[in-house]
């Protein structure tokens, strides 16, 4: 199979759309985002990269830092996480507070923002947030295996001016004692994660470990046991799109995060990790053109997991 012909067939297939679907305003450092851009690169489980169009054009990966910190945080704290962070879809918005107050402030999932505002609490544990945004970094750097990858600054700074919905989701879980720490530091850790700026080929690297059984299979070592890789993705099809993740498992067929900056990551498991921005969101907040992508690859290379 030609995966480099396929991204640029799409590219190019894709060229008259660009610019579709609406930019995220409500962080005013993200409004600022160019809508025309697009970018895809696929890694292959034999370390092949394949990229095309705007894929070394580095973007705020918002939400789908969430796949990392959740990966982290189980590191360190194992299932015990689980008591703290459900594993059901929300059917619910990402910044959703509505099913908080009858579910005694526990997040139905670790990809809605009160989830992963709570997985921000356990990573912080023993740590003040400067060295836990610090861990965070060194731990995408070498899952990407690239030490050049920043987090954008005034996009947290914008974030933290503007996220009076996390605050509010943050209180609330505080009042349920579902959050230990400082509801600044948490939220702190939280918008420096989203801030994380990556390109679609670092990105694509990123995710390598997810279609690799656990294994970094460039790097050659154990990233999670394939249990916990396994679980990562079922968590990534059933909750990574939010009230989007039935139609993006119908028409995409593969696990996938996204993110508000209009970035997608999706893992073909056995087969490879694939990253795509497009900033233009479609009704429900994931990438319009990303989905169209990612739709348009599995079906041609026949990687859906159903
Ligand atoms: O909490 C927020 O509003 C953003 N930092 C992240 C939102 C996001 O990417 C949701 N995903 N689609």
């Amino acid at each position: 199979m030609d995966i480099q012909a396929l991204l640029d067939g799409i590219v190019a297939e894709l060229a008259g759309r660009r610019g579709e679907g609406k930019v995220a305003d409500y962080i005013p450092q993200l409004a600022k985002v160019d809508p025309n851009q697009f970018g895809i690169a696929v890694t292959t489980v034999d370390g092949e990269v394949y990229a095309a169009g705007d894929a070394a054009v580095p973007f705020s990966i918002q939400s789908i830092s969430k796949v990392f910190m959740l990966t982290l945080a189980l590191g360190k704290v194992g299932e015990a996480l689980w008591r703290r962070v459900g594993r059901e879809p929300s059917g619910t918005a990402f910044n959703s507070i509505v099913q908080l107050e009858h579910e005694h402030g526990i997040p139905r999932n670790p990809f809605i923002n009160a989830g992963a505002i709570v997985i921000c609490d356990l990573v912080l544990a023993g740590y003040k947030p400067k060295e836990a945004i610090g861990e965070f970094l060194r731990f995408v750097r070498s899952l990407a295996d690239d030490d050049t990858i920043t987090i954008d600054r005034a996009v947290a700074q914008s974030e933290t001016a503007t996220g009076y919905r996390n605050y509010a989701l943050a209180n609330f879980m505080r009042s349920f004692n579902n959050l230990q720490h400082d509801v600044d530091h948490v939220l702190g850790v939280y918008f420096h994660q989203c801030a994380l700026a990556m390109t679609c080929r670092q990105l694509s690297r990123a995710g390598l470990f997810l279609a690799a059984r656990g294994a970094d299979p460039i790097g050659g070592y154990s990233v999670v046991s394939e249990k916990r890789a396994r679980r990562i993705n079922a968590l990534m099809l059933t909750c990574g799109h939010y009230d989007g993740s039935g139609d993006f498992a119908f028409h995409v067929g593969l696990p996938g995060k996204s993110g508000v900056g209009g970035g997608i990551m999706a893992i073909a498991p056995g087969k490879a990790s694939i990253a795509v921005w497009s900033p233009g969101l479609n009704k429900v907040g994931n990438s319009a053109l990303g989905t169209v992508a990612l739709e348009m690859l599995a079906s041609r290379t026949g990687w859906s997991i159903f």
